[in-house]
């Protein structure tokens, strides 16, 4: 990946991404790979990365952080509140942001936004909070926005996240049950104004029922285009 390079994106199943910016930098987003049944056998580590976010503290989406910070030393971004859990897990590099806020991390502007959702994690048969579920913006080195909603359901002020940021591109979730389905989702490209959307967080269980074919027949006529990867492959 040089400097001049496209954004390129790996799935890793589920939640889990791996995006190499137009600028070369690795960025995880929610790793599980150990335990996530859609991820590839030989996609299980994610050595190299120098940015790790997270957006909520559901196991499905912080599952191998720690394994994965401790091999790459990347520096892990979370919402508050499961930031400080981590920290006391023994995680050493880790920015505690929250909602509206805004950073540059190894070039990339990293911004934290609302979702709707939960974040809790279970302890000792104990549910503990922690805090607000998120999503990010993203905005690359070339102006490239991308918009990675986490687990949500549909809200209203995705239009405002539109009107504000301009996202070329955003992840959604599609799968229904825990997070909005594949018609929420095509409202939400209506919302966003995005040209490109890249479907996750389905099929990974029997719940999980919506289909990228689903968000395609509702979206691809209005012209927006679905990246439909398959786990462990790679788009540019
Ligand atoms: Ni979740
Ligand atoms: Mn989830």
């Amino acid at each position: 990946m040089t400097a001049t390079g496209a954004l390129s994106i790996t799935w890793y199943g589920h939640g889990t991404f791996l995006l190499v910016s137009p600028g070369g930098t690795r960025i995880a987003i929610d790793p599980w790979l150990t335990d996530n049944p859609a991820c590839p056998a030989d996609c299980k580590t994610i050595d190299r990365c120098d940015l790790i976010l997270l957006t909520h503290g559901h196991s499905d989406h912080i599952g191998d952080v720690v394994p994965v910070a401790r091999a790459t030393g990347a520096q892990v971004v979370a919402p508050n509140e499961l930031g400080h859990w981590l920290a006391k897990k023994g995680l050493k590099r880790v920015s505690r942001m929250n909602i509206g806020g805004s950073q540059t991390l190894a070039g990339i502007r990293v911004t934290m936004v609302h979702a709707a959702h939960s974040s809790s994690a279970l302890e000792e048969d104990r549910l503990v909070y922690l805090g607000p579920a998120t999503g990010y913006v993203l905005g690359f080195e070339n102006g490239l926005t991308a918009y990675f909603a986490g687990d949500t359901g549909l809200f209203g002020d995705m239009r405002l996240l539109g009107e504000v940021h301009h996202p070329d591109i955003a992840f959604l979730p599609i799968g229904d049950h825990f997070t909005m389905g594949p018609e929420d989702a095509a409202r939400a490209c209506g919302l966003l104004g995005v040209r490109q959307v890249v479907p996750m967080h389905y099929g990974t269980f029997p719940q999980l029922t919506g289909t990228p074919a689903a968000l395609r027949a509702l979206v691809e006529p209005q012209g927006i285009r679905v990246l439909e990867l398959k786990p462990g492959e790679t788009a540019t």
